[in-house]
């Protein structure tokens, strides 16, 4: 899982900071509890303890989602958050599962609809990644990577599909793939298999639930300074290598995608289904190409 990293609260606005700055939105000079572009909504991150799930999940809160944070592993971190969320007057509750399993995906979505109400913005964030070139890699290594980063967005969204029901659902499905949804990378075949999988499959359902009102996008990050990229922060020569194939020049911040999250999930962005956007400083403009 990608793993706790040191992304607070300091950048998030919560609703009364939030409505101090969105006049339209305080009424009568009081700020209520349910207000921000997604006020009212309840949202599921997976693996939201940490990196860009972890800003995913404050950022939603400041725009006013109830916030289940999915975590796998030690419970501290989720716990952390969630208080952190609920002492700045956001709603959030931690909840273990493994979104690889069937089961533990089933209860996730009967806790969370008990607790905070039906979900309707599902973020497919839980990933995992190992490098193996294809001669070493081991079958157990490829099966927990596809499990994790493909089949679990599969059973989340149908466990979120089957929950909203029929028509004009208005829900959202946010799965945050990669830019190797097309860029391929040697050694991580078994992760892209997984991200290009990711695509088709988000595709697929944009077309299977645009009658239901649930519309599934994919916010696709370049390279992000979070725990899972730890290793760059530590080795100044690989970074600077990968700086290399950034237009932009720099990593990406994890609130830099929770914010194209954020978007994709509220209101602004109902025309949008079936697409991915990047968020990858160009990543994927072959910078290197002349
Ligand atoms: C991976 C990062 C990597 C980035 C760009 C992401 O999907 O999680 O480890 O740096 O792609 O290659």
């Amino acid at each position: 899982m990608r793993h706790a990293d040191s992304v607070g609260l300091a950048g998030a606005t919560f609703h009364g900071d939030y409505l101090a700055k969105n006049q339209d939105d305080v009424a009568g000079g009081h700020v209520t509890r349910s207000s921000g572009p997604l006020a009212d909504r309840r949202a599921l991150v997976t693996g939201g303890a940490s990196g860009i799930g972890r800003a995913t999940a404050v950022r939603l809160a400041a725009d006013g989602a109830g916030v289940v944070v999915n975590h796998v592993g030690d419970p501290h971190p989720a716990e952390e958050l969630v208080d952190a969320i609920v002492r700045r007057g956001g709603r959030a509750i931690a909840i273990a599962a493994d979104v690889s399993d069937e089961m533990q995906v089933r209860d996730l979505f009967v806790r969370a609809a008990e607790e905070l109400g039906v979900i309707d913005v599902l973020v497919n964030n839980a990933g995992v990644e190992r490098p193996f070139a294809l001669t070493e890699m081991p079958l157990a290594e490829w099966n927990r990577v596809l499990a994790v980063n493909l089949t679990g967005p599969f059973l989340c969204a149908r466990e979120f599909a089957r929950g909203l029901g029929e028509v004009g659902s208005d829900g959202v499905i946010v799965n945050v793939s990669s830019v190797h949804e097309v860029i391929p990378w040697p050694r991580y075949s078994h992760y892209c298999a997984s991200k290009g999988g990711l695509k088709l499959f988000a595709q697929t359902i944009a077309r299977e639930l645009a009658p239901n009102g649930i519309r599934v996008v994919n916010v696709a990050p370049g390279a992000i300074a979070t725990p899972i990229n730890d290793g760059l922060a530590d080795d100044a020569d690989k970074r600077r290598a990968v700086e290399a194939e950034i237009p932009w020049g720099r990593l990406g911040k994890p609130e830099e995608v929770a914010a194209a999250i954020a978007w994709l999930a509220g209101p602004q962005a109902q025309y949008v289904t079936g697409s991915t956007l990047f968020v990858d400083g160009g990543m994927t403009l072959y910078p290197r190409f002349v």
